[in-house]
């Protein structure tokens, strides 16, 4: 392990107020947001829509680092350059996604585990070789009647761990990411709880992996009421639930947290991370960052449609959704104004 690189790495993606875009949408998830506007579920498709993505002028003023999906990465823009280095091109830390997916966790309905530690080593090496510089696990916890189980949580956190330890042994940054679900109508005192032990958990098992905190990065959920809870809390009190969850649970060698947006809106994705940094930014010991896929992308994919016209304008509200984000960073988004 290079200690020394994987520090810079790190810090490096939640430095300058930037922040990390998510385009590791796998083949089904990808044709699934495809299939909702009408655009054709192809590998050519998926292709034409990331090069939309990494060719947008002025990126890399905002994003730090993107998460590449296994398909992008052995795909080229059409004028022959490969995704990879399209992305360094961009002033972009490449990343990977490399969990193979939630599945149903055995004994445990409702539940899931993610999979992929089988054989991870030989791909986090080829991974390293093509120039990939950190990689992200997600692992998934439901809230619901009698679950998450400490089964669940247990056993999400330990292949969590063990992704970590082999990222850092491959001199990639693992960006962690247990997400608990917004589905449901629990209330933003449970999610809060929930969160707090999955945290708790996952932190436990990162220690006894040995993972050295200073050299990976923390993707949480924020903390939120259920979709369907009748109670939806203000910018504020979710800004002030999360920052008081994770001062309970994160370790203060970790350099950033970089939030997942988890089927918020756009919006309210941007102005709840804007008022945890403008109350809190200045006296937390990580930075507090984004790494949004829907967050970010999809005002862009809505006007893109899967047509070359479109492509500018598509490009425009990337940019400028990207841009809000830093400005959130910053603690100066604001819904009423437009920041650019
Ligand atoms: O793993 C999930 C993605 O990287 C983040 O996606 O911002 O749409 O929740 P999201």
């Amino acid at each position: 392990m290079n200690e020394t690189t994987l520090i810079k790495t790190a810090n490096a993606l939640v430095s300058d107020d930037k922040g990390i875009l998510a385009m590791d949408e796998s083949n089904p998830t990808c044709n699934k947001r495809f299939a909702a506007l009408g655009i054709p579920q192809t590998e050519e498709a998926r292709r034409a829509y990331r090069e939309m993505i990494v060719t947008t002028p002025g990126l890399g003023k905002s994003i730090s680092g993107a998460i590449l999906y296994d398909e992008t990465i052995r795909q080229h823009l059409n004028d022959g350059t490969p995704f990879i280095k399209a992305v360094v091109n961009a002033g972009i830390i490449p990343g990977i996604k490399v969990d193979a997916g939630a599945k149903e966790m055995a004994g445990h309905p409702g539940e899931k585990i993610s999979e992929g530690l089988d054989g991870l080593r030989d791909r986090l090496k080829e991974y390293a070789q093509m120039g990939l510089r950190f990689a992200k696990w997600r692992a998934v916890i439901a809230i619901g009647k009698d679950i998450p189980s400490q089964a669940c949580i247990e056993a999400n956190a330990h292949a969590l761990a063990r992704y970590a330890a082999l990222c850092q042994e491959a001199g990639l940054v693992p960006i962690v990411e247990p997400e608990v679900l917004m589905d449901g109508d629990h209330t933003l005192q449970r999610c809060f709880d929930v969160t707090e032990q999955v945290l708790k958990t996952v932190f436990n098992q990162l220690y006894r992996q040995g993972i050295l905190l200073e050299g990976m990065i923390l993707k949480p959920n924020m903390v939120l009421p259920g979709l369907a809870c009748p109670k939806q809390e203000s910018v504020d009190e979710v800004a002030d639930a999360t920052v008081k969850c994770l001062l309970r649970t994160v370790p203060a060698a970790v350099p950033g947290i970089a939030f997942l947006s988890g089927g918020q809106s756009p919006e309210l994705a941007s102005a709840r991370l804007s008022a945890m940094n403008s109350r809190y930014k200045s006296h937390l010991p990580w930075e507090l960052a984004f790494s949004f896929a829907r967050a970010i992308q999809q005002p862009a994919l809505e006007i893109w449609q899967g047509k070359e016209a479109n492509v500018p304008e598509a490009q425009k509200a990337l940019f400028d959704r990207a841009s809000y984000n830093r400005a959130a960073r910053q603690g100066e988004y604001n819904t009423n104004k437009k920041i650019k």
